[in-house]
């Protein structure tokens, strides 16, 4: 049997999860894979994909500050990385051409309704920020049929326009955190506010008792905006790993067609970190 060669590339990449998370999906499924981290230079993400690929490569995930320019030098995307201006997950098809996938927004769909059981559909969804890592995973969000989805951020007319963007794709709509006057179902925190050791300046009137929380960050701890809304009477929190776990099943399931059991793969992650 021949070892087909995946990769994760980003700068840095020493903290990527990536190499075990495939390396746990390989160990289960029994397919041969191997699948390893490369940090490319800043200055030369193209030859390090180019290189990988012409050695017989035959995926690779995309990680920051890369899923940009993974989309242009995509040949081909599907809709969703097309709608999200970015790519995660590259492959060569039949044809030679270098197709270009985005499987972030699956990841946190599927995270949310199938691993914790948190209806998207007919609810009211708050999304905090504007940024990248928001716009990568509107359009799966909108295709789980929220009865709407509203986009909150710092800088508002981010928000308007990333909102126009999606406008005929679903009920979406945006602007900046004064704008938010009603209550939510949802609330997911697309912002990378914590890294700065801040929370999203949203106020507390728009939870409710049965509001529930997603933060697309993880870490050892709750994160900050997990902490906020519990202290804030939230019930249920909810942090990005399984979303983590998710997407690379997804990119798993593209590349060798066997779709891999996640909960045991998000349970040695939580267990180990
Ligand atoms: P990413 O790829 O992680 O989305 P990005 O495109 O730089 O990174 O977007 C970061 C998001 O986090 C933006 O929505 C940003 O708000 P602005 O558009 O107003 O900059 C938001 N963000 C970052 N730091 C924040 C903070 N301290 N408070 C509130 N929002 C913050």
């Amino acid at each position: 049997m021949t070892t087909d060669h995946y990769a994760v590339v980003g700068h840095p990449i020493g903290h990527s999860q990536s190499p075990r998370i495939h390396g746990l999906f390989a160990e289960q499924t029994g397919e041969a894979i191997q699948y390893v981290a490369i940090e490319a230079p800043l200055d030369d993400f193209a030859g390090t994909v180019r290189d990988f690929f012409d050695r017989g490569g035959r995926g690779l995930n995309v990680t920051v500050p890369f899923k940009e320019a993974a989309w242009r030098l995509a040949d081909e995307h599907t809709d969703r990385a097309e709608a999200a201006g970015a790519v995660n997950t590259l492959y060569r098809n039949e044809r030679g051409r270098l197709v270009g996938d985005n499987t972030d927004g699956e990841g946190l769909v599927r995270d949310l309704t199938c691993n914790e059981d948190t209806e998207i559909s007919g609810q009211r969804v708050l999304i905090l920020g504007a940024g990248g890592a928001v716009r990568g995973v509107l359009l799966p969000l909108l295709q789980a049929g929220p009865a709407e989805i509203m986009i909150a951020n710092r800088t508002a007319e981010k928000a308007t326009g990333l909102a126009h963007q999606f406008s005929d794709l679903g009920p979406v709509s945006g602007g900046g955190y004064d704008t938010l006057h009603e209550e939510f179902d949802l609330i997911i925190n697309g912002t990378s506010a914590s890294l700065a050791g801040d929370l999203p300046p949203v106020s507390p009137d728009v939870l409710t008792e049965t509001t529930v929380t997603y933060d697309m960050m993880y870490g050892p701890d709750r994160t900050a905006f997990s902490r906020w809304a519990l202290d804030h009477g939230v019930k249920r929190t909810m942090d990005g790993l399984g979303m983590l776990v998710e997407q690379a099943a997804e990119s798993f399931r593209i590349w060798r067609g066997v779709r891999p059991d996640t909960a045991p793969v998000i349970a040695a992650l939580r267990n180990h970190r």
